[in-house]
């Protein structure tokens, strides 16, 4: 006979104690525990008689054949899946509620279900109704999509064990429950055990399975971060409420590269592609105003040319404010310790913001040149030129260095129209083709400064 046994959960880190606590000794939230009870069923053994059914093999005895990835019809997601979806892979996508991942996960379908076949897509949060309606709104209509409207992770096994699909959708994961844990849908403890579940129905069925993921308000997937360690991929779906254009991002991916990035439009007829971001970015630049400046950088394989702005203004208080949106908040201190030392910009008394236009983030050094450029211009009240661009990576010392790819990033600017390269002199000696544009190579931030800002 089961016992029941009754625990006490952190619903935002999943910490379990047998008593109740006001604190979770683990991550320090407050009143975030909450009873749960679950039959002391051994659920390990499933796992571990299953993972003993496979032998060990020499790695030259495997073929990839079985990794053959299938293309979703959206370039943007199959980038971001590292070039297709692999079977047998769980696919964690999560965002906001209302930022579009029904829409891209039925839109991704739609192209699937014409390369492959059958497509089983279970919605616990829309009827088949509400489903259709949308579709018909995407303009897709397909026999090959099969809806289901259901919550019971078991009913979902089992149904989709008989229809055996060649892609699975289960939106979202808060809403269903397996019947093995008496706790209410979406606690910690079932959204974990149902995407292991799910993790385990697509190894041994090979069938790929998409799971949407609401995030809360403090952006982690239900609560707990405990997804992100059982699923293969996690991609994140941002975007602001007021813009209409979503990034799809990569957080983990077990079967390709996580810095790489999708972007979509929201339209009146679902998610457009954005082919060519750049021109997205830097559509309402303004232009020969001082604090703006433009940076040719890479987000994984792909160059996107983003227009970062700063405002330096005198304090008003003791303590000078530093807000920075888009990229990191201490590089850009660094950086202005660096400006103050090497360049001998005066910036202690001054409020300093920087922000990346467009919602991206960017996270590679090559940003650098952009930052201390814009901060400098808006220091001095001095705009730099529209037809200029710069990117590189600046030391301690002041001094610039060479960063990856710099003919990949020219080529973009080349594109989009820029008529001057201002980018470190590591890069420009190596640099075979100039494609038309005038190359400044800088050794350090003075020369960097005086090349754009003259
Ligand atoms: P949805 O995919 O339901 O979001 P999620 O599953 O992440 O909660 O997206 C709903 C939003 O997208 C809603 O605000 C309406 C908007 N939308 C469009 O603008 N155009 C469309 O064609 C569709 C289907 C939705
Ligand atoms: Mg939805």
């Amino acid at each position: 006979m089961s016992k029941i046994k009754s625990f006490f959960q952190c619903q935002s880190c999943g910490y379990t104690s047998p008593k109740w606590l006001g604190k979770c000794p683990d991550c320090g939230a407050w009143n975030s525990l909450v009873e749960e009870k679950k039959e002391a069923i051994t659920r390990q053994s499933s796992i571990v008689t299953h993972l003993g059914k496979s032998e060990a093999r020499s790695l030259n005895s495997i073929t990839g054949e079985s990794m053959l990835r299938t293309s979703t019809g959206l370039k943007e997601l199959d980038r971001v899946l590292g070039g297709g979806v692999v079977p047998g892979s769980v696919t964690l996508i999560g965002g906001d509620p209302g930022i579009g991942k029904s829409t891209l996960l039925l839109q991704a379908i739609y192209g699937l279900s014409k390369k492959t076949g059958k497509v089983l897509y279970i919605s616990g949060e829309e009827s088949p109704e509400q489903i259709k309606i949308r579709s018909e709104r995407l303009s897709i209509n397909s026999d090959e999509i099969i809806l289901l409207s259901e919550t019971s992770l078991e009913s979902i096994v089992n149904t989709a064990s008989k229809l055996s699909p060649k892609t699975m959708v289960v939106d979202s994961i808060q809403t269903v429950y397996t019947e093995e844990l008496v706790s209410a849908p979406g606690s910690v403890s079932q959204v974990r055990d149902c995407a292991a579940k799910l993790m385990l129905f697509a190894k041994r069925s090979d069938i790929p399975v998409f799971i949407a993921g609401h995030v809360t308000k403090e952006g982690a997937i239900a609560g707990p971060r405990v997804l992100e360690h059982i699923v293969d991929t996690v991609l994140y779906f941002e975007g602001d409420r007021g813009h209409s254009y979503r990034i799809l991002r990569t957080v983990k991916n077990r079967f390709g590269s996580t810095n790489e990035i999708g972007i979509f439009e929201m339209s009146d007829s679902g998610l457009i592609q954005v082919e060519n971001p750049s021109e997205l970015f830097l559509l309402e630049r303004p232009l020969n105003v001082s604090g703006s400046t433009v940076v040719a950088s890479l987000e994984g394989t792909r160059p996107v040319m983003v227009e970062l702005q700063s405002l330096v203004s005198q304090t008003n208080f003791g303590m000078p404010r530093r807000t920075t949106i888009g990229v990191d908040f201490n590089r850009v201190n660094l950086l202005i310790a660096v400006l103050e030392k090497r360049a001998g910009l005066h910036l202690g008394g001054m409020d300093i913001f920087v922000n990346v236009v467009g919602g991206l983030r960017i996270i590679e050094p090559a940003v650098d040149l952009g930052i201390i450029t814009t901060i400098a211009s808006s220091l001095r009240d001095k705009p730099v030129d529209p037809g200029i661009f710069v990117f590189g990576e600046a030391g301690l010392s002041g001094e610039i260095r060479a960063v990856t790819q710099a003919e990949v990033r020219i080529k973009e600017a080349s594109k989009i129209g820029f008529k001057r390269a201002v980018m470190p002199m590591g890069n420009a000696e190596k640099l075979k083709d100039n494609l038309g544009l005038e190359i400044t190579g800088v050794k350090n931030v003075e020369d960097c400064l005086e090349a754009v800002l003259t």
